[in-house]
Order: C-alpha cells, then structure tokens, then sequence
C-alpha cells in the first residue's frame, strides 16, 4: 500500500485540474492512506502555469504526494500511469459547433490514444474534455492493447446532477438518492433515467408522482445544467466536474454495495440494444473494483427505449464526423 498510485492527469493547468490536483493530493481519489504521484500534462505554452501549479502543490505539504512531475509530450507524461485522466481539450472558438468540436478534439485524441498505447499499457483511462464519448472512442479505438474496459467518458455529472434534482424534489438529503443512471451521450442529449432511480428505500416513481415535473423540468434540467452555468460564468464548470472525476474513480476502484450501481460511458457490448462499439453511458458495478459489469435489470418504456436509441444516432452521427479517425471502428 505504499506503493504510490501513478496519475497522469491532461489538461493539467485547466481549470477542471485546478479544482481536480489538490483534492487527488489530499487523498479524495484513492482515500487518505494511499500516497500518489502525480504527471501533468499540457501544451509547451502552459508549461509555466505547470510550474507554479507545482508550487502550489509543493507548499500545501500534503503527505500523500510522493512526486510531481511536468511535460508537454504526451507519452511522457503517461508513461507508467495507472490510470490517465483526460481534460484536455481543443480550446473552444466562439462559433463552434458539435461538429466543429469533434474535428478539433479528433487529432488530439488519436495523439493521446498512441501515447496511452505505448506508454500506459495497463492504464485506466477517464475522458472528461468534451465531447468525451466521442473523444473517449477515438483513443480507445485508437489505442489497440488497452483493453476495451479500461476506457471511461465521465457522466458522473449527469448522474450527479441528476441525484441532486431529485433529492430537491423528494425533500431529501443528497445521499438518499441512488441507483440513478445516465444514459447515452454525456451533456445536451444524455437520457436521465427517473423510473429506475430510488430514493429512501423506495422507487422514485411511488415517492415523487408528478410526471410532468419528470419529462419538463428534471429530464431537460440535468441535460442543460452546463449551458446554465456556462451562461452565468462564461466557462464550463469546473469545481463539479473535478467532484465528478472523483466519484467515477472512486466508484471504479470500490466494490459497488449490493443492488447498486453508478452511470459511466464505457464501450457497449450491446447490452439494451445500443450499437456495439459505441462509448455510451449505461448502468454499471463493480465486486473487486477492478472488473465492473453493466446491469440488466433495469426496466425501459417505450419512451425510455426511444431516448436511447435517439442517443446512439446521435453519437453514430458523431463518430461518422470524425471517420477518418477511426479507421477500423472494430470495438468487439
Ligand atoms: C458540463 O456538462 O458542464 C460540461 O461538460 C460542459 C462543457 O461543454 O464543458
């Protein structure tokens, strides 16, 4: 256990990472008697801001920081890690659209995929810079000897807004909610799934009744809580997708408690019928918090069924725009 736990983090001198290193540092990923190294990555312009970032880190004397260390080339910067946490992304122009964002990201991710694959073999591997289903199935399709299970597109904060929108709703603390699952594409199109989450000891559906509250306000609220607070800030959020980085880590490496289970992208093994091969968001758990499984109990509605099969068009849609970067999508 003293072994440090080796971090690459992307992105590094972003805003998500300023909210994200010193949390890791002070044990909030791996728990407060697992020492870490940290390897921050970004593009030579920001090398500075890595400097001072490490200042900071230095100077907050944490006792689980072992080691620190800089680089702009990505292989580098990976090199060793066990698990690699995807921030980084290309910058937004204003004018951009999805597609725009997608073309932009792409080489980004082919370059972070070949860098995992030569240097990270046994990684675990978090995207979080968006759009990171899509971004998440570039490197993995990309990066041929990681298995396919290590790859992750971070909607934890789907699955975390969702709970908090919930919890308001029943009148309950945070932690009464659970079992929620975030379908499809993290942001805009993700599918927030009501009927099966629980609160207390019951299905959400016999404590809050109001349906029209679920298809007007919760569904659409957890899909545009981003836009929201990128509306007011005039950035994305940073200090909620740092939690969200957290919690998808921690759920990963933590036995999940019995009848539970947590929402990540992984690559689809054509459970529920999405494509194969696609990264999407689906129930998931894990008994040794190494291996996890996605849960087939769950009960769809038509409604449900259509959401999403709209959700993997959507990302379908998305993978044929960046096509020249997945040359032989096959994932299974
Ligand atoms: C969010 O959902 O808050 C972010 O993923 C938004 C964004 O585009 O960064």
């Amino acid at each position: 256990m003293d072994v440090p736990i080796q971090i690459a983090v992307s992105g590094a001198a972003g805003r998500i990472s300023y909210a994200l290193l010193f949390r890791i540092a002070n044990g909030g990923m791996f728990g407060a008697d697992r020492p870490v190294a940290l390897s921050l990555l970004e593009v030579p312009a920001a090398l500075p801001m890595l400097d001072v970032i490490m200042m900071e880190l230095e100077d907050s004397n944490f006792p689980l920081l072992r080691s620190v260390r800089a680089s702009s080339d990505p292989a580098e910067a990976f090199a060793g890690a066990d698990w690699v946490i995807l921030t980084g992304g290309a910058p937004y122009r204003p004018g951009m659209n999805r597609a725009d964002a997608l073309r932009a990201n792409a080489p980004i991710y082919l370059a972070q995929g070949r860098a995992i694959n030569e240097a990270a073999k046994t990684a675990r591997v978090v995207v979080v810079a968006n759009p990171c289903n899509t971004n998440c199935l570039i490197a993995a399709t990309t990066c041929r000897d990681v298995p396919h299970d290590h790859w992750f597109a971070m909607t934890r904060l789907d699955q975390n807004r969702a709970r908090a929108m919930l919890a308001h709703k029943a009148g309950v603390n945070v932690d009464q909610v659970t079992r929620v699952t975030a379908w499809g594409d993290h942001g805009p199109s993700v599918f927030a799934d009501f009927h099966n989450a629980w609160v207390g000891d019951r299905p959400a559906h016999e404590v809050i009744h109001d349906r029209d509250w679920v298809r007007d306000v919760f569904e659409p609220g957890v899909a545009g809580r981003g836009q929201v607070i990128h509306d007011v800030r005039g950035a994305s959020p940073a200090a909620s997708a740092a939690q969200a980085i957290l919690g998808t880590v921690r759920s990963l490496t933590t036995p999940t408690p019995y009848g539970h289970w947590f929402s990540a992208g992984v690559v689809s093994d054509g459970s529920y019928g999405i494509p194969h091969g696609l990264v999407f968001s689906v129930p998931i758990r894990t008994d040794d918090g190494e291996t996890w499984s996605v849960v087939q109990t769950h009960y769809l509605d038509g409604r449900a069924q259509a959401r999403i099969a709209a959700n993997a068009a959507e990302l379908e849609q998305q993978a044929a725009i960046v096509s020249d970067f997945l040359p032989s999508r096959t994932m299974t």
